[in-house]
């Protein structure tokens, strides 16, 4: 067994499936790649970066060749990442509950950051959410569709019809605001009747437990789906 770094002849390698490999450090000493050869043949592949956003730890993603999976080989390969670490950070990934991705980041000893619930709303069941006076569409405001209380925006929702299907979020303009579960109810109620009115059956909602407007409204709604966790992997090795 032996690991190198990744190199751009490495990227027609048939078992890398969806994850977007990069040749071993494409950005920086924080953007690492490797590939572990069993007998001279590659058989799986690492790769580990830092993102704007999550600039605190290492995104992390492994695969190996179906036909050398629990061989020890993806623990091999996260072992190896974790001692090409420029910075002594963990590591994270994310996937849903009953992907192998988790099963395996488990097994290497993960813990939850993130919970996303089942998020797919049919439209036809936002009967269940109230209307409010104060909601309008964005088309009567200077800047954005909302919920306005004394000329005032004070909860908004939008949909992102950049994903199939659409992607819908909601929020209150501060974390205080007065009746913003209400307030966000409406807007969500808002937003699904003018798809429904388009003929849009389902929507993707976007959003986590912590928020304290969007979840209440969110679970009325009889979501389906998966469910979803971001995780934090310690490193190999201590
Ligand atoms: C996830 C993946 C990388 C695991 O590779 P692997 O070489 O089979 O993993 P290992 O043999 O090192 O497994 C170590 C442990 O992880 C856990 N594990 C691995 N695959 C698992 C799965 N499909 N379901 C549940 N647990 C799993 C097990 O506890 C395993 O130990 P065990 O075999 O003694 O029970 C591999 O299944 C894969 O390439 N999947 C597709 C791509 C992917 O999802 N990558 C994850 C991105 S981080």
């Amino acid at each position: 067994m032996r690991l190198r770094p990744f190199t751009d002849g490495d990227l027609t390698l048939p078992f890398l499936g969806t994850i977007a490999f990069r040749a071993d450090r494409w950005r920086d000493a924080h953007t690492r790649s490797s590939v572990l050869e069993v007998d001279g043949h590659p058989v799986a592949a690492g790769i580990m970066w830092t993102s704007r956003v999550h600039g605190d730890r290492y995104w992390v993603a492994i695969v190996v060749e179906p036909a050398s999976r629990r061989r020890g080989y993806g623990k091999a390969v996260f072992a190896h990442l974790s001692t090409l670490r420029d910075a002594p950070l963990a590591f994270m990934t994310r996937g849903y509950v009953d992907d192998d991705a988790l099963g395996f980041a488990d097994a290497l000893g993960a813990r939850t950051i993130q919970v996303v619930p089942p998020a797919d709303v049919p439209a036809a069941s936002r009967p269940v959410l109230r209307p409010h006076p104060a909601v309008q569409s964005v088309r009567d405001l200077p800047r954005a569709e909302a919920a306005v209380v004394d000329g005032e925006i004070v909860a908004l929702a939008l949909v992102y019809h950049d994903s199939t299907p659409s992607c819908l979020t909601a929020e209150t303009t501060r974390r205080e605001t007065a009746d913003g579960e209400r307030l966000i109810e409406a807007c969500v109620r808002r937003s699904l009747d003018v798809l429904a009115a388009r003929g849009v059956e389902w929507v993707t909602f976007d959003g986590h437990v912590s928020d304290p407007h969007f979840l209440p409204v969110w679970a009325r709604l009889s979501p389906r789906g998966r469910w979803f966790r971001l995780v934090e992997i310690p490193p190999a090795g201590g």
